[in-house]
């Protein structure tokens, strides 16, 4: 045979797997049988062995894993499955100590429940009359999706629950990963063990799942009617008893001290254990102080992850890049010789800002020490400068924008009174293409539209192509266009225009957030949003820019409502904004809940005794309250501390508003 015979032939067997793998992932139909695929599969191995030339990216050899089907019907979680904020050292944690403090108002001794962090798949387990129901994946922590069939095939999960004190409605939590020894015989096919267990669990066909010896350790609940016990350490202990696995090694400890102590010893063993683990997990331990704690946006008050020491290596500074961010900053990147840290290839580094440059004094081609922590990008730790080539220059750092070539500034910070170490693009509004690409990634994110299917590669191919230049040009795709694009097909543009349907309704909250204006996060789109009620009042008030009505709510400060005004002053900003208004159906932030406090205002003056400003604020609005940061005619109440601003209550005083105490406040909610 020729080589362009051999060529052809191998072409064929590949086109064939593409096709059976669409049949088997994308359509669970498998048209033939696995021996029948598995033969074609060994030809290609066997093909590539033999002839060296031979490489497809379709090709077996090159899968990772294999292909994880899209469609799993939705969940929302009772209880978002939010994630765990990170502290890396001593002084980490006691900061994250003394924040509980500061939201309990007073310093107690806190015991903590000290578990594994298992570095693998989080899943949550519905069990009701003591049957398991929905076996459920996180997701983005609000909406997961069913993958209930292929949790069963997991021996550690119990189907059923035999003991008389299983609530009636429970959601256990836990996570799904791979031992190591296991992982060791399926290498070849995953990039890491947690891939392994991510993608054997997003398999339409669970026989595949089964395939893949998976582990489950219970560590949490979600949603529960009536658990009543003291401690998250009981919990742990009833979930044994139940039937769940749970971690060996979880721990009562009663102080920082003995965790810094633990955490030395353990990571000492880590890597004799036989699973991948990146810390240690500190949650308070009282069930009841982490009800009063709750949550932020993203993680909840009284639990953290504690780290493990990164990994480093040295390797060479190819070339630094800047790469231009949606809010404008400029973020120097240095693309390095490829190199292995811990078991991931490393390829770029970030060198955060200008002034890191400067301060390091980093240049092209210096020797540099690498450091990787968990899923945190890369950084340069120190130069070694004795490596250092002669005659190198200084990097210059770009003052003109690298995408656009506008002006480039460094804020002055009025409170720290330093110019900000970061600069920024002043080209604002979509005038800047890197800018505006930046926005559109993250109009489609997660914890924004959650647009699947439109990643952020996607994002940028349509970008270059002009079918999206603006949020809106997503909502107007000409599909029949995209479908003759290479890699997509009828399938994968119908799951395209199906989550581009979906996502058109949108929570006000999310709509403010989605559009990416700089200091307006998630928690704060919620103040603006709790505050604006729907979209309509929002698009009247961007057209009569007062933003300064936010000043009156708890939380929003003169940095947001700058911000706010910058965005708005520019025209297309305001055009989009109002044409997204016009596309999506944007959900009116309903006041839902008939607490006791329902449609009641409040405000707190003076030091309030034994709970934090934040907790206060929380307890009224779990009680369908709110709360203002200024008198007036709107407010209800007035909440007095100890050594309140004696003008307030003058002003409450002459607005005939109610004066009261804490304590007050507490038998209003009894
Ligand atoms: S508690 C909101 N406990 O870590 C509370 N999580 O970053 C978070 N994880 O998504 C869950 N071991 O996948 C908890 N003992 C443990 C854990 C643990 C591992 C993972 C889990 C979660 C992530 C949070």
């Amino acid at each position: 045979m020729s080589k362009k015979e051999i060529k052809k032939n191998y072409l064929k067997k590949i086109n064939k797997i593409i096709k059976h793998n669409k049949k088997y992932y994308d359509e669970s139909n498998p048209i033939i049988t696995d021996a029948e695929y598995d033969k074609i599969k060994n030809e290609i191995i066997e093909l590539e062995k033999k002839y060296n030339y031979l490489k497809n990216e379709n090709s077996p050899n090159n899968l990772v894993g294999f292909k994880p089907s899209k469609s799993f019907e939705k969940y929302k979680h009772k209880v978002p499955m939010l994630s765990l904020s990170n502290v890396f050292d001593e002084d980490d944690l006691l900061n994250f100590e003394k924040k509980i403090f500061n939201y309990l108002n007073k310093n107690i001794k806190i015991q903590y429940s000290v578990e594994p962090k298992i570095d693998g798949i989080s899943a949550s387990l519905t069990y009701i009359n003591k049957k398991l129901k929905y076996g459920v994946s996180r997701g983005d922590g609000q909406t997961g999706e069913i993958i209930t069939e292929n949790l069963k095939t997991i021996n550690d999960i119990p189907l059923e629950i035999k003991s008389n004190d299983f609530p009636n409605e429970i959601e256990i939590r836990g996570e799904v990963f791979i031992n190591k020894k296991d992982f060791f015989k399926i290498k070849d096919k995953f990039a890491n063990p947690r891939n392994a267990a991510s993608g054997s669990l997003r398999q339409k066909n669970p026989n595949e799942t089964k395939k893949i010896p998976l582990n489950f350790i219970a560590y949490t609940f979600g949603y529960s009617q009536r658990y009543l016990k003291k401690n998250q350490s009981d919990f742990l202990n009833d979930l044994k008893k139940w039937g769940f696995k749970i971690n060996e090694d979880n721990k009562v400890l009663n102080s920082i001290n003995q965790l810094i102590e633990f955490h030395k010893s353990f990571e000492l063993r880590r890597f004799d254990l036989d699973y991948d683990l990146d810390g240690l997990v500190y949650k308070v331990n009282d069930l009841n102080l982490q009800n009063r704690l709750g949550f932020t946006s993203n993680s909840p008050r009284w639990a953290v992850a504690h780290k493990f020491a990164a990994d480093s290596a040295n390797t060479k500074i190819i070339n630094i890049e800047i790469q231009v961010g949606r809010t404008g900053a400029l973020t120097p990147v240095a693309k390095v010789e490829p190199i292995n840290i811990g078991g991931v290839v490393v390829s770029n580094a970030t060198l955060h800002n200008e002034d890191e440059i400067k301060r390091k004094d980093i240049r092209i081609g210096d020797i540099v020490k690498i450091e990787r922590a968990g899923d945190v990008i890369p950084h340069v730790i120190e130069v070694d400068k004795s490596k250092r080539v002669k005659n190198t220059k200084k990097f210059k750092f770009p003052i003109y924008c690298p995408s656009c070539g506008h002006k480039t500034i460094k804020e002055f910070n009025k409170i720290t009174k330093k110019y900000d170490a970061v600069r920024r693009c002043t080209n604002d509004g979509f005038g800047c293409e890197k800018i505006a690409i930046e926005k559109i990634k993250h109009f489609i994110s997660k914890e924004a539209l959650n647009i699947e299917g439109l990643g952020k590669k996607v994002v940028e191919n349509f970008w270059e192509l002009n079918l999206i230049k603006k949020p809106q040009d997503i909502f107007l795709l000409n599909y029949n266009k995209i479908e003759e694009l290479e890699g997509w097909g009828k399938q994968s543009v119908n799951n395209l225009k199906n989550s581009i349907e979906n996502s058109t309704n949108v929570s006000l909250q999310k709509f403010i957030y989605s559009l990416g204006i700089r200091h307006i996060g998630i928690e704060n789109a919620k103040l603006i949003s709790e505050n604006i009620k729907n979209s309509t009042n929002f698009i009247n008030l961007i057209k009569s820019k007062q933003f300064d009505k936010f000043l009156n709510i708890d939380g929003i400060g003169e940095t947001q409502i700058k911000s706010l005004t910058n965005y708005f002053s520019n025209k297309s900003n305001v055009n989009i904004t109002i044409e997204l208004n016009s596309i999506l159906k944007i959900e009116s932030q309903i006041s839902n809940k008939n607490g006791v406090l329902k449609d009641k205002c409040f405000m707190f003056t003076g030091k309030l005794n034994g709970m934090s400003r934040a907790e206060a604020k929380s307890l009224i609005e779990k009680n369908s309250g709110s709360t203002l940061s200024s008198v007036n005619k709107n407010l209800d109440y007035l909440v007095v501390g100890e050594k309140p601003t004696k003008r307030k209550i003058e002003q409450a005083k002459n607005l005939g508003i109610n004066i009261i105490s804490l304590g007050e406040l507490k038998s209003l909610l009894n």
